[in-house]
């Protein structure tokens, strides 16, 4: 029987035609209902809520070259989009397994790969960290022909308030890729030294202003992400020389939003570390002839890319390595403004 005392949710409909906060983009988060909203707002350069538009996606399957039967590893495999420009490529006969440390999106992921008809013996998703790499050679039948890691966080991440990646909206300041593990960036402000905070923003940011941020965050009891970027804003007042117009004091704060919640979530989710090991174990992940692409989104870590390439190369475990970052298109920036920063690196397994 029904219980009519029983509340009734609703769904809070929106009337306006541009949507700005995450529960008003119901329809972007039911893409299949809605074709008709997703080509909307992507022609105005912007990614729809519950999404991720994959980058440089052309230039990754250049490098890469899959070919039908051969046996690829997605470490990040976040919306599936590279995933499925790659399993395009590697059937009849080929297989990609698809990693992934969120134990949110993951499932959402699989589903929607499942959906568009990839079964079993084509695809297999696991959460685990790319790190832990080596652990998949047994189910990839001792090594991979291609391997592709797309650094970082994805849309579908950053646009939800709940995982408290942004400053542009109001949640718990958590910033972990794995809710389930570790400790959020609230957390991370009450445990550290304010040297330690200091070194983190310069490492993981190169925050100008690391000081006086360190100074204004280190032991404050900060648990969303608004009240964090209040703090930022407040100490970049104090920081700031007087001098400055309005345009450029705004620009400044905003770039120090960026570069703080960028380095609290590198240091939560121990990006860097994650990174190293993985560099580590690839040349014995792939299979002779192998190759690797590496898509990075900021200096830290193309630095690490480059370094680890090119020692492979002059060691002779890698035979061919990218010369140069490969950028995306100067088309595919304007239409997808979060491609700007990417940057691509390749490399090549000696046939030994
Ligand atoms: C930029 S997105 C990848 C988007 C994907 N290429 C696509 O086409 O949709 C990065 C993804 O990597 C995941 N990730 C980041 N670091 C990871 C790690 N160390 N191990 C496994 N997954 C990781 C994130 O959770 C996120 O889903």
């Amino acid at each position: 029987m029904a219980d009519d005392a029983a509340p009734r949710h609703r769904r809070v409909r929106y009337a306006g035609t541009h949507p700005k906060r995450f529960e008003q983009k119901y329809k972007e988060l039911d893409a299949a209902q809605h074709p008709e909203e997703l080509r909307k707002v992507i022609s105005r350069g912007q990614t729809p809520a519950g999404m991720h538009r994959p980058i440089c996606v052309a230039e990754i399957l250049a490098a890469l070259d899959p070919k039908p039967g051969e046996v690829a590893l997605d470490a990040t495999l976040g919306f599936g989009g590279h995933a499925q420009a790659l399993l395009a490529r590697l059937l009849p006969g080929g297989r990609l397994i698809g990693t992934d440390v969120d134990p949110i999106e993951l499932p959402r992921t699989d589903a929607r790969l499942r959906a568009l008809g990839f079964g079993e013996a084509a695809l297999s998703t696991r959460r685990i960290n790319f790190a832990e790499m080596p652990t998949l050679l047994p189910e990839a039948g001792g090594g991979f022909d291609v391997v592709l890691a797309d650094l970082g966080v994805s849309s579908m991440q950053i646009d939800n308030p709940a995982r408290g990646f942004t400053f542009k909206a109001d949640g718990p300041l958590d910033l972990r890729l794995d809710p389930t593990a570790g400790e959020p960036a609230s957390a991370l402000l009450q445990s550290v030294t304010r040297a330690q905070l200091r070194d983190l923003l310069v490492d993981n940011a190169d925050e100008p202003h690391a000081v006086a941020l360190a100074a204004a965050l280190q032991g404050q009891y900060v648990e969303t992400t608004t009240q964090l970027a209040t703090r930022v804003r407040d100490a970049m007042r104090r920081a700031l020389k007087p001098g400055m117009s309005t345009a450029d004091r705004d620009t400044e704060v905003k770039k120090a939003l960026q570069r703080t919640f960028q380095a609290l979530r590198i240091a939560v989710n121990d990006e860097f570390g994650m990174l190293d090991r993985f560099l580590a174990a690839l040349p014995t992940c792939l299979k002779p002839g192998g190759r690797a692409a590496i898509l990075s989104f900021h200096s830290g870590e193309d630095r690490r890319v480059k370094r680890a390439f090119q020692a492979g190369e002059r060691s002779g475990v890698y035979v061919r390595v990218a010369p140069d970052p490969i950028r995306p298109s100067f088309e595919e920036q304007r239409a997808n403004p979060r491609s700007s920063s990417a940057k691509l690196r390749w490399a090549v397994r000696a046939d030994r």
